[in-house]
């Protein structure tokens, strides 16, 4: 049984399909975006070499189906492996009816997005996510960037996937320190968004940590659901949006100060969570509240936190690229399920909390 959801933004709409065996019946829409055509398969060879048997009822509708391997990981998010693939695309006979199929973890998504939003100025594509992070979050609201050395995700464009197609028994080869990673972005939506959410991941976690597809299905049909009520109020993140950034905020900060290598994206933004949670608490969330998501966060389990620097923690974070002329927001629910964007906190309550945090990440 697959879930069939559909998020409309202002170019149209995406068909986003969430199930075990999603990849096997693929939607309409999806058909159509690669039924016939030239399609580019952006992929890395881990993926490739694991999973690629699992797209023969996508590569069976194509006309003709070409595969660019990409690395993985960051290193694949560069402006040089673009241009790299638009050149093998426009040799290939690449034209603007041809398509991109992106499958693999949120780099690869990002990265081949990308490439089909500036291929002879926006091609169709699809997103075929690999990683429980990508499919909960990353693969679905048309967000695509390549890295600059200074800065994560700071060229690219909104735009759209015709499909994204979230097969969960894709997930079963994953590490479970990738499966925690991507919980904690669940534990995000259902913070500011859908609290029954964050029940329903405490239930079933023996399950989802050992990458069960029956388990994974509802739980990430519910985040994908609770994503596209957000991005469909505010598709280019002017306001409501910019919830979404619940534990990003120092997450971001944090990924950066241990280089993207100390820590995974979700566990920097599990560790985001439990300090804006301090935040919270002062702000009217109840201490139960925020107990139960703290709870949830330990049972789901970070890695230890290595020593930073508050002050280049704190320059990290006013660089977020999320910092505006107006000031950096910091996200937090007020209550679970209300979350809340405040621009109007005093660095100095930012500063003297990060000390707290730095002394006890998991102190209330
Ligand atoms: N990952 C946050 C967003 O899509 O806005």
């Amino acid at each position: 049984m697959t879930a069939r959801l559909e998020l409309r933004h202002p170019a149209g709409r995406t068909t986003i399909r969430v199930g075990a065996g999603a990849l096997d019946e693929p939607a309409p829409e999806v058909a159509a975006a690669i039924g016939g055509k030239l399609v580019f398969l952006v992929t890395s060879p881990a993926v490739a070499g694991l999973h690629a048997g699992r797209l023969a009822a996508l590569e069976a509708r194509a006309r003709e189906w070409r595969r660019l391997d990409v690395p993985d990981g960051e290193e694949a998010k560069r402006l040089e492996v673009a241009q790299e693939l638009w050149r093998e695309m426009l040799e290939a006979g690449g034209k603007r009816d041809s398509s991109v199929v992106a499958f693999g973890g949120g780099t690869v998504g990002d990265l081949a997005g990308f490439v089909a939003a500036g291929f002879l100025r926006g091609i169709d594509y699809v997103q075929v996510p690999t990683t429980l992070l990508a499919q909960v979050d990353a693969s679905v609201g048309g967000k695509t960037a390549v890295n600059l050395p200074e800065a994560k995700n700071s060229v690219g464009f909104f735009h759209h996937p015709a499909g994204v197609i979230c097969d969960t028994s894709l997930l079963a080869t994953l590490e479970p320190a990738e499966l925690r990673s991507g919980l904690f972005e669940v534990v995000k939506i259902g913070a500011i968004q859908q609290p029954a959410l964050l029940d329903a991941v405490a239930e079933s976690l023996p399950r989802l940590l050992e990458g069960d597809a029956g388990a994974l299905a509802p739980i990430v049909a519910a985040a994908v659901a609770a994503k596209i009520e957000v991005v469909e109020a505010d598709p280019s993140e002017s306001d409501r949006r910019r919830l979404l950034n619940f534990g990003h905020t120092l997450g971001h900060a944090l990924e950066s100060v241990f280089g993207y290598r100390g820590l995974r994206h979700g566990e920097a933004v599990g560790y985001g969570m439990l300090f804006a949670l301090r935040l919270a608490e002062r702000r009217g969330l109840d201490a139960a509240a925020a107990r139960r998501v703290r709870e949830l966060i330990r049972r789901i389990g970070l890695p230890p936190l290595g020593d930073f620097a508050i002050d280049e923690l704190l320059e990290r974070t006013a660089r977020d690229k999320k910092a505006r002329e107006t000031g950096l927001a910091w996200v937090y629910p007020r209550a679970l399920g209300d979350g809340r964007i405040d621009a109007a906190i005093d660095p100095a309550e930012i500063r003297a909390t990060l000390a707290e945090f730095a002394a006890d990440p998991w102190a209330g």
